[in-house]
């Protein structure tokens, strides 16, 4: 087994990804260890959910800061307290810094609800069904300065069916989030993934474009 590898999440809501975490890491048989859960909102439920289970739970409030840069720079320091080797956005929804992302360049992932690079942004279920999209999905990536755009780790692939509505789609996307996120992240604590100059590298294979791909 690898070297104990710390984590901080960082979230700004219901922490459905936070738990999943949570929950596939009970068993003990990886080396991932969450440090930490840092949220810019102090009635971000997942915050709850992390001291629920003894992980240290942490406010920073982006508005008692005077502009991004300042906050960001505030966050860096609180998150290095805790001296991670990886930092992971669980609907943390803010636009970071060059800077920060930056200092965490090749140890930061984030998950988004689409398959990137379609639908960055937000309300991607809708915008999906309002496109008659076929298939729609979630991607689990390394962070860059490119807003949702850096190298893809896994995306789950799910099917709209013609029934499906946008709260139906954001359901079954939640459901293979928290089937994808959690492997991405024992992936990086083993040492099998990394950022390389190209992409992202799973066992030193530089991945597909679209990353690793789980269909439904
Ligand atoms: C998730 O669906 C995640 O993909 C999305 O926020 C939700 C957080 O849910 N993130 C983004 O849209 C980032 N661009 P959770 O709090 O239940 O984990």
């Amino acid at each position: 087994m690898p070297a104990t590898c710390d984590v901080v999440v960082l979230l700004s809501g219901t922490g459905g990804n936070l738990q999943a975490m949570i929950d596939s890491f009970k068993d003990g048989n990886h080396p991932v260890r969450i440090r930490a859960v840092i949220s810019n909102r102090a009635d971000a439920f997942g915050l709850q959910r992390a001291r629920d289970t003894g992980i240290e739970a942490c406010v920073l409030d982006h508005k008692a800061y005077d502009g991004r840069e300042a906050f960001d720079a505030a966050l860096i320091e609180l998150i290095d307290t805790f001296q991670p080797q990886l930092v992971v956005l669980a609907g943390f929804m803010r636009i970071l810094s060059a800077g920060f992302v930056r200092h965490y360049q090749g140890r930061l992932l984030n998950i988004h609800p689409s398959l990137l690079p379609l639908y960055k942004g937000l309300h991607t279920h809708q915008r999906v069904l309002e496109a008659g999209d076929a298939e729609h999905g979630c991607s689990v990536h390394f962070v860059t300065e490119e807003l949702d755009g850096g190298p893809l780790v896994v995306q789950a692939v799910i099917p709209v069916e013609s029934d499906d509505s946008a709260a139906s789609l954001a359901q079954r996307v939640h459901a293979q989030e928290h089937q994808i996120y959690p492997l991405a992240v024992r992936w990086f604590a083993e040492g099998r993934l990394s950022l390389g100059e190209e992409g992202a590298l799973l066992d030193g294979q530089l991945l597909a474009a679209h990353g690793h791909l789980i269909r439904t």
